[in-house]
C-alpha cells in the first residue's frame, strides 16, 4: 500500500515511520526544503527516543522516503494522510486551519484513482466536512473520501503510543474507505486493538473531548494538592486512594507544576470556543484552562517562600525547562511562566536541561545555561526541579547541598521523598504532600 504523508512535523514523522515499519510504503512530505533535505541526510527534527533508529532502518529497506514533491506523490497514494499543525490562531484560540485547508487544496491538484484522505491533524469538529468541499470543488472529476483519524501519540512515548495503541479513531462514512483504513492498521488489527468506528464529526470531537478529560483530570489533583498543604495530608495517597477505584484509573493524578504543551493547552482553548460558538459552553473545561494558567506563574511563590518571602538579588538554580521530561519541547511549558516570575521578582536564574535549550533560548531570557546539573547549582542559593528528567531523580544530594548557599530544594514533581530529604537535612518544600 502507497501513503502520502503531508507534513513531516512531531505526528506526521512518527506516524510515517511507524506505518512504513508495519510494511506499507511511505512518502513524508513537507515543504521546508531544509528540513527534508535533512531528514534524506538522516537527521531528524525533533528529540524523540527511538525515532532516528526507526526512520534509518525503514530508509534502509525503502520502506520509508521523504520529498517536497506533494502531488507527484498523492498521485501514487492509496492513502493520504493530513498530518500538518493546527496552531492557536493569535487573538481568538480557535484553532488555525489554515495549513490544513491549504493540504487539501494541494491534494485535490494530485488525486488520480480512489484515494483516502486521512485528517490526522487535531482539527475541531466540521473540518472534514471543509477538507471534502475543497477537494469536491477543485476536483469534481476525483474518486475519494475524507475519513478522521485522530492521533493519541505523546511526546516522548510516540512510537510506543503508535504501535501500542490504547484504541485507534476512525471517524469514516464510506465501505471503500474502510476497507482501505483497514489495511492501512492491519498490524493492529490483527492483534486485535481497540477499533473504533464512527461518524467523522465524533470522531472530531473524541479528540478533543480526550485531550479536555485528561486536563481536567491533572488540573483537579493539582487543586486537590494545595488542599493538602493547607490541612495536612499527602496528594500521592489521596491519587493512590482514588486511581484504584477502577472507574477512576490512576494515571494523570500526578500533582505538578500545571500542564503544558504543544496539545492540552491549545486544545481546551479551541474546544471551549467550538463549544462557545454552538451555544453548549463547557464550563469545566473553560475553568480548568484558566486554573491552569494561574497555577505556573503561582508555582514562583512556593520559591519565593521557601527563601523567606522574596528572591531579589538571589540566584536560582533550576533543573529541567521542557514541558515534560524525554522531548527538548519548550512549548508553553510551566519552566516559561515560572522563571519569568523569579525574573520579575529580582531573582538571577541558572538553568539546566538535558534537550530543552537550545529551544529555552528563544523563549526565555537572561538565563545563565549551565551543562551538568552540578555547575548549575554552584553557588545558588536554591533549587528548583520543573521536569521530572530521571537523571534528576538520582542526584548526589551531598554534592548538591555542598554546591548550594542554603540547603533549599523545591521539588514542583514530588520525586525525592520527604522523610529522606529532611533526614539529608534539606530544606524541602514539594506539592502537596505538606513538605
Ligand atoms: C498529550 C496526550 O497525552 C496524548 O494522548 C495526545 O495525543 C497529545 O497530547 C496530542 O494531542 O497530540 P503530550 O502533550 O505529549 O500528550 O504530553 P502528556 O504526557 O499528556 O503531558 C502533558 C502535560 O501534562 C505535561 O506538562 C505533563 O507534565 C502534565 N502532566 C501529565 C501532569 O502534570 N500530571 C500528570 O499526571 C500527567
Amino acid at each position: 500500500m502507497h501513503i502520502a504523508m503531508v507534513g513531516s512535523g512531531y505526528v506526521g514523522l512518527v506516524s510515517g515511520a511507524c506505518l512504513a515499519d508495519f510494511g506499507h510504503n511511505v512518502t513524508c512530505i513537507d515543504s521546508d526544503v531544509r528540513k527534508i533535505d535533512s531528514l534524506k541526510a538522516g537527521k531528524m527534527p525533533i528529540y524523540e527516543p527511538g525515532l532516528a533508529e526507526l526512520v534509518g532502518n525503514n530508509v534502509r529497506h525503502k520502506r520509508l522516503s521523504f520529498t517536497t514533491d506533494l502531488i507527484g506523490t498523492v498521485g501514487k497514494a492509496d492513502a493520504v494522510f493530513i498530518a500538518v499543525g493546527t496552531p492557536s490562531r493569535r487573538g481568538d484560540g480557535h484553532a488555525d486551519l489554515s495549513y490544513v485547508y491549504q493540504a487539501a487544496r494541494d491534494i485535490a491538484a494530485g488525486l488520480d484513482g480512489f484515494t483516502v484522505v486521512v485528517t490526522k491533524s487535531t482539527v475541531p469538529v466540521g473540518t472534514g466536512d471543509e477538507v471534502e468541499r475543497i477537494i469536491r470543488e477543485a476536483r469534481p472529476d476525483a474518486e475519494f473520501a475524507v475519513v478522521s483519524n485522530p492521533e493519541f501519540l505523546r511526546e516522548g512515548a510516540a512510537i510506543d503510543d503508535f504501535k501500542r495503541p490504547d484504541r485507534i479513531v476512525l471517524g469514516v462514512e464510506n465501505e471503500r474507505a474502510k476497507e482501505v483504513m483497514t489495511e492501512v492498521y492491519r498490524p493492529l488489527y490483527l492483534n486485535r486493538a481497540p477499533f473504533v468506528f464512527t461518524s467523522r464529526r465524533t470522531s472530531e470531537l473524541t479528540k478533543y473531548a480526550a485531550n479536555a478529560f485528561l486536563a481536567t483530570k491533572i488540573t483537579f489533583i493539582n487543586e486537590i494538592a494545595d488542599l493538602c498543604e493547607r490541612v495536612g495530608a499527602d496528594v500521592q495517597d489521596v491519587a493512590r486512594g482514588i486511581g484504584l477505584d477502577n472507574r477512576i484509573g490512576s494515571k494523570f493524578l500526578h500533582a505538578g507544576p500545571g500542564y503544558g504543551g504543544s496539545c492540552f493547552p491549545k486544545d481546551t482553548q479551541a474546544l471551549i470556543k467550538t463549544a462557545q460558538d454552538y451555544d453548549s459552553p463547557i464550563r469545566i473545561v473553560e475553568m480548568v484552562a484558566a486554573v491552569n494558567d494561574q497555577r505556573k506563574r503561582a508555582m514562583a511563590r512556593k520559591v519565593f517562600a521557601a527563601l523567606g518571602g522574596s528572591v531579589r538579588g538571589k540566584t536560582i538554580a533550576v533543573l529541567g525547562l521542557t514541558f515534560k521530561p524525554n522531548t527538548d519541547d519548550m512549548r508553553d511549558s510551566p519552566a516559561i511562566s515560572i522563571i519569568t516570575a523569579l525574573q520579575d521578582g529580582g531573582a538571577k536564574v541558572n538553568v539546566f536541561d538535558p534537550e530543552g535549550m537550545d529551544q529555552a533560548r528563544l523563549v526565555l531570557e537572561d538565563l545563565t545555561y549551565f551543562y551538568d546539573p552540578y555547575s548549575c547549582c554552584d553557588a545558588a542559593d536554591a533549587l528548583v526541579i520543573i521536569t521530572e528528567w530521571d537523571e534528576f531523580r538520582a542526584l548526589d544530594l551531598e554534592r548538591v547541598k555542598s554546591l548550594l548557599t542554603a540547603p533549599i530544594m523545591i521539588d514542583l514533581r514530588n520525586i525525592y521523598d520527604p522523610a529522606e530529604m529532611e533526614r539529608k537535612q534539606f530544606r524541602y518544600s514539594d506539592v502537596g504532600r505538606g513538605a
